[in-house]
């Protein structure tokens, strides 16, 4: 953690956000974010453009709009750039991906089209579901490294950027063992030569962004820059990282509806939830190994909320089950359900329902744009390593070494703001005294 109110540098120039995946997420960012810009829409659901942070004590009344607060680059000032394994440009990509009427999606449809994405890194080993033919080839996973990072150092030259972050938007990949491979840097460079097979595409992706110098975000649930030569690196050279898994649909809803039990102190015997997509990461997950890197992150959850360790008597027998069923009929418009048996006095028993209708790439756009504007506002205040307070916006946050991850949305929420009034000198609030409520 940066010194309370150290110098942050302003956001001079242009901020270049690199997505690898400009599937439905990437290019509902995209889309929705120049709509905005043309004054056709609301930046709904992103804190860094919509919301506020108390200031001091509540009678003191400073509560101004957080993008006021602190210098985060404004929407103007940012250039999209990804890569993806089909070559479609983004305005066929989003008419594919379906998410936004052709309407909207029509009203941008030249600021999309120049949107035209780079050969990826692709090896269908690590998403089974799906394979294109845009896609870079080299004798080896460094050679694939470097030529990533052609595209980076190019791509911040040819648009006069003065910075780059990326943010994964790319397909989830399968769940990986731990390898020694991974272990250190040194060890990972040589497997990368010899293109060992614990090295996954989004790795690659990972590390030739951190040689780069480019902060980098993890939006899927694989692991990638979690490792401890990727995570050592990160730190060791200043950058900041942060991830995983953008929280959205239902485990945003669990880590809302969780922590509330739990205050309670009512009892939890089970929690069904089953999610029904038909979009093609409902595609790729539908796959079990792609399956077993979200089923990890989503059931994670609700263990470290209720600590069934401290409340036996309330969490310790709960039969936690997550399914996700791929319907193509449903396409992005995913219905979560959730089947939530709780106790209460005497042990009576209770049930709750939540049926979400939601829309996963509208709920996830706005979260990569603030993942993405904070995380360069933590390179320019000088911090690196794990972002945790970023944890806000992932459904399975990575810690450090030995911490474990905070999963209550309202926690996340506070140590959010807390770390953006450090940066900027002013007092944390506690809650305690008189200033209670935010
Ligand atoms: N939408 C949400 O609410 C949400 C929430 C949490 C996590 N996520 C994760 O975000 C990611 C994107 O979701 P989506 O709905 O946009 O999926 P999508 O399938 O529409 O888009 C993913 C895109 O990534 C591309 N891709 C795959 N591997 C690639 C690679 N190695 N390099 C470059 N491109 C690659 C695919 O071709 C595809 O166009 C997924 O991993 C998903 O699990 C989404």
């Amino acid at each position: 953690m940066i010194e309370k109110g150290a110098k942050i540098q302003e956001p001079r120039g242009k901020l270049g956000i690199l997505l690898p995946g400009l599937g439905a997420v990437g290019t509902t960012l995209i889309a929705g974010t120049n709509l905005i810009l043309k004054g056709e829409a609301k930046p709904i659901g992103s804190l860094t453009q919509m919301g506020t942070i108390r200031l001091g004590k509540r009678t003191e009344d400073r509560v101004p709009k957080i993008k006021d607060f602190v210098p985060l680059t404004d929407l103007k000032d940012i250039v999209f750039g990804g890569w993806d394994i089909f070559p479609d440009n983004a305005y066929e990509s989003a008419l594919t991906a379906n998410v936004m009427s052709k309407e909207d999606i029509n009203k941008v449809k030249p600021e999309l089209e120049a949107i035209k994405p780079m050969k990826a890194v692709f090896d269908p080993k690590y998403v089974k579901r799906l394979d294109g033919p845009n896609k870079k080839t080299g004798k080896n996973k460094m050679e694939l490294a470097e030529q990533l990072m052609a595209d980076m150092n190019n791509f911040k030259k040819d648009n006069n950027l003065d910075r780059v972050v990326i943010v994964w938007t790319g397909s989830t990949e399968i769940y990986l063992e731990h390898d020694p491979v991974w272990d250190s840097i040194e060890s990972f460079e040589k497997g990368l030569v010899e293109n060992h097979e614990a090295i996954s595409s989004s790795m690659i992706y990972a590390y030739a962004a951190l040689k780069c110098g480019i902060p980098y975000v993890n939006g899927a649930p694989h692991m990638t820059h979690d490792i401890p030569a990727l995570d050592a690196y990160a730190s060791e050279h200043r950058i900041p990282i942060a991830g995983k898994d953008f929280k959205t649909g239902q485990t945003f809803m669990k880590t809302l509806l969780a922590p509330g039990i739990k205050a309670r102190m009512l009892g939890v015997r089970g929690w069904f939830s089953t999610n029904i997509l038909g979009n093609r990461d409902g595609e790729v997950l539908d796959e079990p190994l792609s399956f077993r890197s979200k089923e990890i992150t989503k059931t994670s959850v609700l263990d470290y909320i209720f600590q069934p360790d401290k409340y036996p008597e309330l969490y310790k027998d709960l039969y936690h089950k997550v399914r996700i069923n791929y319907y193509p009929p449903s396409g992005d418009n995913k219905e979560g359900w959730d089947n939530i048996d709780i106790f209460g006095w005497c042990n009576y028993p209770m049930q709750i329902k939540v049926n979400f209708l939601c829309r996963d790439s509208i709920l996830a756009a706005p979260v990569v744009l603030d993942l993405a504007l904070f995380i360069d506002l933590a390179n320019r205040a000088g911090m690196y390593g794990i972002q945790e307070w970023l944890s806000f916006y992932c459904k399975s946050p990575i810690v450090a070494k030995g911490l474990y991850p905070e999963h209550d949305i309202f926690i996340q929420l506070m140590k959010l703001k807390n770390t953006l009034r450090h940066m900027k000198g002013e007092d944390l609030i506690t809650h305690l005294g008189l200033d209670y409520y935010e």
